[in-house]
């Protein structure tokens, strides 16, 4: 059975949240001389002298209005990493408690745990890319707290089948974090609408890949207002900055460019899948569902190499378990994945 109460770490429990300046007072008023900020301005404009809203509650009602979920159940991170250090600081005792990741996945989740003295279990993927949920069933114990699911999954590119993510939604009683943050790519449905199902259930999305937002850095975790609650009181006050929730409101109003982005995306990395797949080095593509490609070649390392002296940059996992041999490729514009294939055509071991 799932208990909020019996999983959070006592010490947040019972922790009184920092209370702010704009906490402390809301209403209106014409003069703020309370929070030690400066009356006079800044070289910027008027309104960066202020400190941003603490709750963010424009950028959550944008939020709320586009996903159809009601603003408590929004936490905003600084970046999806701040809700993976948020999540993984409320829930875990260092040297206690652990949580399960299913390798190869996003890195994250293992280093936010080896900062805070988490241990971390790892039940690998199986060969077909799917989770191993015998392996992963037998690692639960009674300090496991958090189930991290990449799905589509970082970096083998597919999504996980939904059957699976649902069987531990229902069996396990920690937390089962399922970070979607290439869902837009996707042809699999979100998660987000099942939060009403399940109340161990976090969705992560950020506007770093879809919305072409990496440099402003805003996660988004979709939980119960309950854990909702609990990020808040562990979150530093002004986690979204001023200028981060101006410009997020502001494309949060233009879906339609977004859609169209995705749209583009995943017609070029279709087109782009074919012409890597035809060349000879080439062996394998895999089926992604996200912004990148997966591609297992015969040389990587001389690969890898031969691309960098003509300044295009791949990422190299060839040295990651179940990516032997492989390189990650996100799809670029039309004429970055031109040149891209270009080279690898004139490439020779
Ligand atoms: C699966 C996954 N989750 C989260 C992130 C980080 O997102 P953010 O930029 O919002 O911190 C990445 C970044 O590559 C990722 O691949």
């Amino acid at each position: 059975m799932f208990d909020l109460d019996q999983l959070l770490r006592p010490n947040i429990k019972k922790l009184i949240p920092y209370s702010s300046a704009r906490d402390e007072f809301n209403g209106e008023a014409r003069i703020f001389l309370d929070a030690n900020e400066n009356s006079l301005g800044s070289p910027l404009t008027k309104w960066y002298n202020r400190y941003p809203d603490p709750h963010q509650f424009k950028l959550k009602q944008a939020l709320s209005e586009i996903k159809g979920i009601p603003p408590e159940h929004i936490f905003l991170g600084n970046g999806s990493d701040e809700c993976i250090d948020i999540l993984t600081r409320s829930f875990c005792r260092p040297g206690l408690d652990n949580i399960i990741i299913n390798p190869p996945t996003y890195g994250m989740y293992e280093v936010s745990a080896a900062i805070n003295e988490v241990e971390v279990r790892k039940a690998r993927l199986l060969d077909n890319f799917q989770l191993d949920l015998i392996h992963l069933e037998n690692l639960v114990d009674e300090h496991t707290k958090i189930i991290w699911i990449c799905s589509p999954n970082n970096p083998t590119g597919n999504a996980f089948d939904r059957e699976d993510i649902e069987m531990l939604l229902n069996n396990f009683s920690g937390i089962v974090v399922v970070d979607e943050a290439y869902i837009n790519f996707s042809r699999h449905r979100s998660f987000i609408q099942e939060l009403t199902e399940y109340p161990n259930l976090v969705v992560m999305h950020t506007l770093s890949k879809a919305w072409g937002l990496a440099g402003l850095r805003l996660g988004m975790a979709y939980a119960s207002s309950s854990i909702v609650e609990i990020l808040n009181k562990v979150k530093p006050p002004y986690n979204i900055n001023q200028a981060t929730q101006d410009l997020a409101l502001k494309a949060l109003g233009e879906v339609d460019q977004v859609n169209e982005m995705i749209r583009v995306i995943v017609r070029m990395r279709e087109e782009l899948k074919m012409k890597l797949v035809a060349l000879p080095h080439v062996l394998k593509v895999y089926v992604s569902d996200a912004n990148f490609l997966l591609v297992r070649v015969d040389s990587p390392d001389a690969i890898y190499g031969y691309l960098l002296d003509r300044q295009i940059v791949v990422r190299d996992r060839s040295r990651v378990e179940l990516c032997e041999g492989c390189l990650r490729i996100t799809v670029g514009t039309e004429r970055e994945n031109d040149e891209l294939i270009n080279a690898l055509a004139k490439f020779s071991a």
